[in-house]
């Protein structure tokens, strides 16, 4: 059953592979998460880095119901994990991010599982210090993350440029869509609050990273499962080791690998 997203809204997912929602934070939201990014930046320019699951309000996003919902509704009602969080504002002279996708998965093979990633724009976006572009319907292409790399930050032809968002808006992205922040003039006096979090689909193991574990721990002792209603996003055992399955690959990764693989091993 659908709870926040209408039927139009999942087929324009599932054409272009991202949906905005324009100013979705209320302004006390928006405002605790930009007094934790403010902390914790803070923090970190003082030489103390602490996760970002510890922060009180970023910690909590990672279970906030108005996006978790809706990435409920973008897997159909199946379950899903909490993948990472990031964050972190930009000012003046930032570097840009050149295109690139996302989802989690060696090789890329695939689409049969959904991850995204939800960009979070606290004081919405003015055409200063970065923009974000996207390339709708690359979701649909299977290819390496770094595909279109060579294209560095430049305009291509269907992608489309966001550079005018209101403050507190989001945009859930098939995270295998091909996407860049351009870098941009101007700055001095905005800054680009930026927050990420990702989604996994359960039924597939993904790749961990080193501290995930560590990292869920303090998701449900700071309670952000909020009374175990969403204690399933905090589910490390839907992961595994990256490093063990790149050698793995490694060792069968010629001509063609199908005919070297063995029935009923595990997804
Ligand atoms: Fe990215």
């Amino acid at each position: 059953m659908l709870n926040h997203l209408t039927g139009d809204q999942l087929s324009e997912f599932d054409d272009t592979g991202f949906l905005v929602f324009e100013g979705l934070f209320d302004d006390d939201l928006n405002q605790r998460l930009k007094d934790d990014v403010d902390l914790m930046m803070d923090d970190r320019a003082r030489g103390e880095k602490k996760m970002v699951m510890s922060y009180d309000e970023l910690g909590a996003l990672t279970s906030e119901p108005v996006v978790v919902d809706r990435v409920a509704d973008l897997v159909g009602g199946r379950k899903f994990t909490h993948y990472h969080i990031h964050a972190r504002w930009r000012g003046e002279g930032e570097r840009g991010v050149a295109w690139h996708h996302d989802y989690v998965q060696i090789p890329q093979t695939n689409r049969s599982h959904l991850m995204v990633h939800v960009f979070m724009y606290l004081d919405g976006l003015n055409g200063e210090v970065g923009d974000l572009l996207v390339m709708p319907g690359t979701h649909k292409k299977v290819m390496n993350g770094d595909a279109f790399r060579q294209f560095e930050y430049d305009d291509l032809p269907g992608s489309l440029s966001i550079d005018d968002l209101a403050p507190g808006s989001i945009i859930i992205v098939h995270s295998s869509v091909q996407h860049t922040r351009r870098p941009k003039p101007g700055g001095r006096s905005f800054r680009r609050y930026f927050i990420d979090t990702s989604y996994c689909q359960d039924g597939v193991r993904w790749s961990s990273y080193p501290n995930v574990e560590a990292i869920n721990e303090v998701a449900l002792e700071k309670g952000f499962d909020r009374n175990g209603k969403y204690a399933f996003l905090y589910d490390t055992s839907q992961l595994y080791d990256r490093l063990a399955e790149r050698e793995r690959l490694n060792a069968v990764n010629e001509g063609r690998p199908v005919l070297k693989l063995a029935k009923g091993s595990p997804v």
